[in-house]
């Protein structure tokens, strides 16, 4: 058995042992019964006919009851061990992995970043944050007992509470091209004020909220959610993190991470109700790490002191100089259109008959970025 180095192992370790001892057990003695009927009702002459037994409800129902109990006392203790995994904490240590052919990248949320390598806090929930620039990964740490899968196109989420200091291994556990066995490195566990020193000895970079502004700013997303995207043009983004929001055709839907980078890479997904769709898509324009780094300024935006409306963004600006292709028309009048495949397509340009308010004004001359 590996170390147990975080707060889940104990638990996963007694599970996974009490299955193991379960199936030896149940192994042990259909094997012995096995042995010993083939023995005992052996045939003893070539012409010998059994007698019939037509059933035996005690022995099957008695049976069905213990197997019921056994399998549900499983099922029982593995959904605690999955909850406590897979529920993730209000408040942790925000840790941003994006996994690459074959690397591991991680961001603190201070901004330092490290590759294959990733120091961490004793005694601190930390919450991961991942996603993929290629193909499936799946980051592992075997001493802490988590795994999870990076998937390209959304995000996922893992947590983990360390309970040891030291160094462990870090290893990608989804087959995922040549390389994918040299995919992995160190995670280095420290006391909380070595941590610290850590961090303070590896000021370079901007955090991913500063950094996620100044992707605002230079897309010009200002433009249309305004400087302190407050609205405008386009919606306020001001708390729109973690809020309802009011769909075309009457849906709703809450505003996680996926539901905004969806709005940032396939605007015409889901449109805002009240709001021309005329957000063009970002597709191709951001790296992973960049629009992680947009999603976490998106949800740094605290809501607007000013009006109590809740009135909430799908998206980000707008910049038609740029070529990106106006969405007009087809994502105002059938938003379902683009449901099926909410990331990776990409709409096609302009065109249609609106019937959203404001669409015809925005035929790319409405609207000029001031940040280009
Ligand atoms: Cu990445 Cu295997």
């Amino acid at each position: 058995m590996p170390r147990q180095a975080s707060t889940f192992a104990g638990n996963v370790d007694t599970l996974y042992l009490a299955l193991w001892a379960l199936t030896l057990v149940i192994m042990v003695i259909v094997t012995v019964a096995l042995i010993y009927f083939v023995i005992k009702y052996r045939r003893r002459s070539p012409d010998e006919i059994p007698q019939q037994i037509a059933g035996a409800i005690k022995l099957e129902s008695g049976f069905m009851v213990f197997m019921f109990i056994i399998f549900m006392g499983i099922f029982v203790f593995g959904a605690k061990v999955y909850f406590a995994q897979y529920r993730m904490p209000k408040t942790a240590l925000d840790i941003h992995v994006t996994g690459k052919q074959w690397m591991w990248k991680f961001q603190h949320p201070t901004g330092q970043r490290e590759i294959n390598e990733l120091h961490l806090p004793v005694g601190t929930k930390v919450k991961f944050t991942m996603t993929t620039e290629d193909v499936i990964h799946s980051l592992y740490f075997p001493d802490l007992r988590v795994k999870s899968d990076v998937v390209p196109g959304r995000y996922s989420y893992m947590w983990l509470e360390a309970t040891q200091e030291g160094e462990f291994k870090i290893f990608c556990a989804e087959y995922c091209g040549t390389n994918h066995s040299g995919m992995g490195g160190r995670l280095i566990v420290m006391k909380p004020t070595d941590y610290q020193a850590w961090l303070a000895g590896n000021l370079n970079n901007l955090s991913p909220v500063d950094a996620g502004r100044e992707k605002y700013q230079a897309l010009g997303c200002a433009s249309c959610h305004g400087a302190n995207a407050e609205g405008g043009r386009c919606p306020t983004l001001n708390g729109v993190f973690a809020s309802q929001v009011q769909l075309v055709g009457g849906n709703s839907v809450e505003a996680d991470e996926d539901y905004i980078r969806e709005s940032i890479l396939n605007p015409a997904a889901k449109i805002v109700a009240g709001y021309p769709a005329i957000m063009p898509t970002y597709q191709g324009q951001l790296t992973e790490e960049e629009l992680l780094q947009l999603v976490t300024y998106i949800k740094s935006l605290a809501p607007a002191q000013t009006d109590g409306i809740s009135t909430n963004a799908p998206a980000l600006s707008n910049n038609p100089s740029a070529g990106a292709p106006t969405l007009e028309g087809q994502g105002a009048s059938n938003p379902d259109a683009f449901r099926a495949n909410p990331i990776g397509a990409t709409a096609p340009s302009g065109g249609g008959t609106s019937s959203t308010p404001g669409a015809g004004q925005s035929n790319g001359t409405g609207i000029r970025p001031e940040n280009r």
